[in-house]
């Protein structure tokens, strides 16, 4: 009896975290892909128009700290006074720290 309560819980809590792992996918191949790039090169015509940022570079990696990943994307990022990317709208915090998470996975 116990035990199949363990694994009960042990099998929803997987369930849980690929539930989120596909999320983080889907958010990002619909929000952030076309101009980051669905493999985070940013080598997309939107993306290099913009500028976007190679990140399966460790060096780009380790030049973002997650605050500031965070930060850009809640609140966009402006260069010049021209906005490059917009605030993602309608992103719960747990989503914006799993495509932060998605983002790291990039990095070669
Ligand atoms: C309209 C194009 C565009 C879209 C859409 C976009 N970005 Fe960006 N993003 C950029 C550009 C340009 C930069 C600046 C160069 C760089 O760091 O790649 C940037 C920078 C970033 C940075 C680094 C911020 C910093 O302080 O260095 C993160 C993290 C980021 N984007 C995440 C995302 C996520 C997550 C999404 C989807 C919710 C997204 N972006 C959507 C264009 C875009």
């Amino acid at each position: 009896m116990k035990k199949s309560i363990i694994v009960a819980a042990i099998v929803s809590l997987l369930a849980a975290s690929a539930a989120r792992a596909e999320d983080n996918k889907a958010l990002y191949d619909q929000h952030c892909a076309k101009c980051h790039g669905e493999d985070g090169k940013g080598d997309t015509k939107m993306g290099k128009k913009l500028g976007a940022k190679d990140y399966t570079d460790p060096k780009v990696q380790d030049a973002l700290k997650d605050d500031a990943a965070i930060k850009a994307i809640k609140e966009g990022l402006k260069k010049d006074d021209t906005t490059i990317m917009k605030p993602a709208e309608g992103l719960t915090d747990d989503q914006i720290k799993g495509l932060v998470a998605y983002m790291r996975a990039f990095k070669k």
